[in-house]
């Protein structure tokens, strides 16, 4: 296996040169002259040392595949077949021979078609779909060469698919000796595994619709990124679908509530670290497609990398918020009788133990209700402490919510949205009424502690 790792470097190193030759070339201009005429000559010979390594890789891997205990699964096999013909394909395109090139380019693409559709995880869907899109459009310049006319493409088919329906599993055979019977071991493999596995193992991506818009997901690695994210999302739904059909009719104590909080709050903390993760990919991602869609000022389309990171970041930012109100709701927020109360209360026996004190006649005892008085007075004081912590808790919890909504209101997809950009609208004003009403008592936290009225309304 390590000389399969080693070939595979070795391939995509020569491959890597060449393609900084054929840059440089296109760099120094049009003119023929002795200069790009070497450069091209050493792109070309770094190329046939890709395509030698790439075939040398294929052959071990195709003698591996045919052991009694194969060493290599027809999935392996079909992947190296892919690279073997995207050298080939490039090395007969960079020499302008486009019928050789399109053979090896179809053939390829169908081989990434068949794992495309056989593959168990999201991930490895995308990166065959992704292979898929880079070579289209030197397929449909092959073609283009070729003589093929536009237009010419039956309803509900792409144009590559039109390229592709005019070649045959002849010419596929042609592109690749021992296509048929590959295809046939993929196949078997595939169902052989999905019988084992009853399809337990597969890690899919679900289905996306946002404000009545499908959204496709392309880059391999956002895929991963939110097919973790789903999970995290599905665990979290289950899990509190279940609470709900457990609490009906049962009361809980105290501490079975605190129990489940800790185990909930765990359940969101994973949400939001995965969607997290996967906005941080789907940013990324931007800045490496170079997307200029929003620059341009143009609605963004539904794949757009902008549009997936915008999208990503409203579903992080709506989940925090629901976190947020979660922890407001959680918490046994004092509310303005309560304090009232436990201030009276403390007035109250202040007063006893004044006259008490004053009628008590040995110092033994005096000192009794002095210790007794206090602890009164340091009890009902941290309890007003700690009612003001709350509370300041409380507002902390309403500005992050107040940042996350303006955030969403500012993302372009809400903007571009009527509907969606007025609901969020709505919610901003609500959730700012609300935090407003909590600011009298943290902005004077000395004097409401001693002077409740002023604060209290
Ligand atoms: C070839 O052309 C490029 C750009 O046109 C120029 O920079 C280079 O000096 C030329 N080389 C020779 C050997 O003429
Ligand atoms: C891959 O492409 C197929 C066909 O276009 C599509 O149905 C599928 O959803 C794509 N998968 C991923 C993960 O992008
Ligand atoms: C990104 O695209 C813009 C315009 O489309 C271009 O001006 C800029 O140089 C590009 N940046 C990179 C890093 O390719």
């Amino acid at each position: 296996m390590i000389t399969l790792h080693l070939l595979l470097f070795q391939a995509e190193r020569a491959l890597a040169f060449s393609q900084e030759l054929q840059r440089e070339a296109t760099a120094t201009g049009q003119s023929q002259n002795a200069s790009t005429y070497a450069i091209k000559k050493e792109q070309y010979s770094r190329l046939r040392k890709a395509l030698a390594y790439a075939t040398e890789l294929y052959d071990i891997a195709h003698e591996l595949s045919e052991t009694p205990d194969p060493r290599v699964d027809p999935v392996t096999l079909a992947e190296v077949s892919t690279y073997l013909l995207q050298i080939q394909a490039t090395t007969s395109f960079s020499k302008a021979r486009h019928d050789e090139a399109i053979v090896k380019f179809v053939t390829r693409r169908k081989l990434l078609a068949l794992l495309s559709d056989g593959a168990i995880t999201s991930h490895a869907q995308a990166l065959a779909n992704q292979s898929m899109d880079e070579s289209d459009p030197l397929i449909r310049f092959c073609a283009y060469k070729m003589g093929r006319k536009q237009g010419e493409i039956a309803s509900g088919q792409s144009e590559v698919d039109a390229i592709v329906a005019d070649f045959d599993n002849d010419a596929f055979e042609e592109g690749l000796p021992g296509y048929k019977k590959l295809v046939a071991d993929v196949k078997k493999f595939i169902e052989e595994r999905d019988a084992v596995e009853g399809g337990a193992n597969r890690q899919m991506l679900e289905p996306i619709r946002w404000a009545g818009e499908a959204i496709e997901i392309r880059n391999a690695e956002v895929v991963r990124a939110m097919v973790r994210a789903q999970a995290a999302l599905k665990a979290l739904q289950s899990a509190d679908a279940k609470e709900k059909e457990e609490q009906e009719g049962v009361k809980k104590t105290a501490k079975m509530r605190v129990g489940s909080r800790g185990k909930s709050m765990k359940r969101w903390d994973n949400v939001l670290g995965t969607l997290g993760d996967a906005e941080a990919v789907a940013r990324r991602q931007i800045v490496d497609d170079n997307d200029s869609s929003l620059a341009g000022g143009s609605v963004l389309t539904s794949s757009s990398p902008t549009f997936i990171h915008q999208y990503i970041l409203f579903l992080l930012l709506t989940y925090r918020i629901r976190r947020d109100l979660l922890f407001i709701d959680s918490m046994e927020t004092p509310t303005d009788k309560s304090i009232l109360k436990a201030i009276s209360v403390q007035s109250i026996k202040k007063k006893a133990q004044t006259s008490k004190v004053a009628s008590s006649a040995t110092s033994k005892k005096k000192s009794t209700a002095n210790h007794y008085a206090k602890r009164d007075i340091s009890i009902s004081r941290s309890k007003r402490e700690e009612a003001l912590k709350a509370l300041q808790a409380v507002t902390k919890l309403y500005d992050s919510i107040v940042q996350s909504v303006e955030q969403i209101s500012g993302l372009t997809i809400v903007e571009e949205r009527e509907n969606v950009w007025r609901g969020v609208n709505g919610f901003e004003a609500y959730v700012k009424a609300i935090k407003y009403d909590f600011v009298p008592f943290f902005d004077l936290p000395e004097a409401s502690a001693d002077r409740p009225h002023m604060c209290l309304r």
